[in-house]
This record gives C-alpha cells, sequence and structure tokens, in this order.
C-alpha cells in the first residue's frame, strides 16, 4: 500500500470509530470496535489489540482479533514493554533484531505498538498490531495510528474521575 492509500484508510477508520463509538464512554467497547475496525481494513495486520495496564509496571491482554496472544507482559519486556515504559510509540522492521520481542505467534515479522492514554495523561494501555510481513509499518502508520489513539480518549471511561477531581 502506497502513503495516500494508508492515509485514507486510516481517516476512514477514524471516521467510522466516530460513527460507531457515539455517545459510548466505556473502555472495554471502544477498544474491541477499535480492534475489529483496525484488524478488518489493515490487510498487512495479522493481530491487532490491545493490552491495559493492570498493575504498576504490568500489562495484561485486553480486546484484540486474531491468533491467541500472551496474557500479561512486564513493562521490562518485549515492545509492548518499550512502548509502555517510554510512553512512545515503536515501529519494529524486524522482531527477530529486537531483543526482548515475545513471539506469541512465530510468523510474526514485523510490529507497531502505540501508547494509549487516558483523558487524564495516564498510560492506560498499547495499542499493539503484528504483521507477517516484514517492514509492514511506517511513518503512515504511526501517525494514523497515533491519531486514533487520541480520538479513542474520547470514548474511555478511564481517567474522567481524575478529571472530574481536577
Ligand atoms: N510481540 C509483542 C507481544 C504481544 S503479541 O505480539 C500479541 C511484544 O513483543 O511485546
Amino acid at each position: 500500500m502506497d502513503s495516500l492509500e494508508k492515509a485514507e484508510l486510516y481517516a476512514g477508520v477514524l471516521r467510522d470509530l466516530d460513527a460507531v463509538l457515539a455517545g459510548i464512554t466505556d473502555d472495554v467497547t471502544a477498544m474491541a470496535t477499535c480492534a475489529c475496525l483496525l484488524h478488518e481494513r489493515l490487510p498487512y495486520a495479522s493481530w491487532t489489540g490491545f493490552y491495559r495496564v493492570v498493575a504498576p509496571e504490568l500489562l495484561r491482554v485486553g480486546p484484540y482479533q486474531g491468533p491467541l496472544g500472551c496474557l500479561e507482559i512486564p513493562f521490562t519486556r518485549g515492545v509492548c514493554g518499550a512502548a509502555a515504559r517510554s510512553r512512545a510509540t515503536q515501529v519494529i522492521d524486524d522482531v527477530d533484531r529486537f531483543p526482548s520481542h515475545i513471539a506469541c505467534d512465530a510468523a510474526a515479522r514485523s510490529e507497531i505498538v502505540v501508547p494509549i492514554f487516558d483523558g487524564a495523561g495516564e498510560l492506560i494501555a498499547v495499542l499493539d498490531i503484528d504483521s507477517h510481513q516484514p517492514a509492514a509499518f511506517d511513518q503512515e502508520d504511526r501517525a494514523g495510528l497515533e491519531q486514533i489513539a487520541g480520538r479513542l480518549r474520547a470514548y474511555l471511561a478511564s481517567g474522567r474521575a481524575a478529571l472530574a477531581d481536577s
């Protein structure tokens, strides 16, 4: 897919996310809908989903599409852990060259992980997409997914109490 096709694809996902989730504030519903739209639309995605922060420095699998994902990932491990630790998107062209990569799916070749923040700026999850193609994800994916991550905030219940308190 060229850059223009990717840009159009992400614009479509964003549009549909807003249309489907209008009026909803529920973490599971928002994440499940987002995982479904992305997985259905991205031809190079083999696993698409969320790992949620469930304890200090610990991620646990949330809504996803694809083969069975591993259940828990400490912040010290994997591409997901690196994204959670650094609070920054990780784009990995070749997962075999990422030292602590966790191979849930032996056929996975590349991966992108985007941090998800709630309205109070707390890290609440990461969005992880794997591909069987090497170097499947580029700057267009990063931009599109970071925009989606930002928009998702409007549909999350997490952090609203913190916002209300401030
Ligand atoms: N590969 C990830 C683990 C999650 S699965 O790919 C679904 C990682 O290294 O963090």
